[in-house]
């Protein structure tokens, strides 16, 4: 038993420890077309993620699917996500370099 705990610990810090070498997160495949594959979106009117900070994208990511903040073309988007990964995808954006 607590062999197994100190497997699962371990494995929990080696994937934070290599997220931010890693590729995007899943969920951010639907993103790439408005915000751009690092979230540096080039259209005018799709807000930049990249660099901002992650708890605000968290909090309007909840707001979007939760409808606190509507938006016609974002709400959809952000309907399906569960809390684990907004976060991810808020960690994500959160870590990208504004361009
Ligand atoms: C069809 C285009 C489109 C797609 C796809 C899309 N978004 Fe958006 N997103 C928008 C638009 C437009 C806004 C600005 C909405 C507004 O004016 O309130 C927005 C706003 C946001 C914001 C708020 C940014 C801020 O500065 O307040 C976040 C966070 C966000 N999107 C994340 C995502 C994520 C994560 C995905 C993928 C799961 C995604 N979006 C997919 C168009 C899109």
């Amino acid at each position: 038993m607590k062999k197994m705990m100190i497997a699962a610990l371990s494995t929990g810090l080696l994937v934070s420890a290599s997220f931010g070498a890693q590729a995007a997160p899943a969920k951010a495949a639907t993103c790439v077309g408005c915000h751009g594959a690092d979230g540096n979106s080039v259209v005018p009117n799709f807000p930049k993620l990249a660099g901002q900070h992650a708890s605000y994208l968290e909090k309007q990511l909840k707001d979007f699917r939760d409808g606190f903040r509507k938006d016609a073309t974002m709400q959809p988007f952000a309907k399906g996500l569960t809390d684990a990964e907004i976060k991810e995808l808020a960690d994500f954006y959160a870590a990208q370099a504004p361009k």
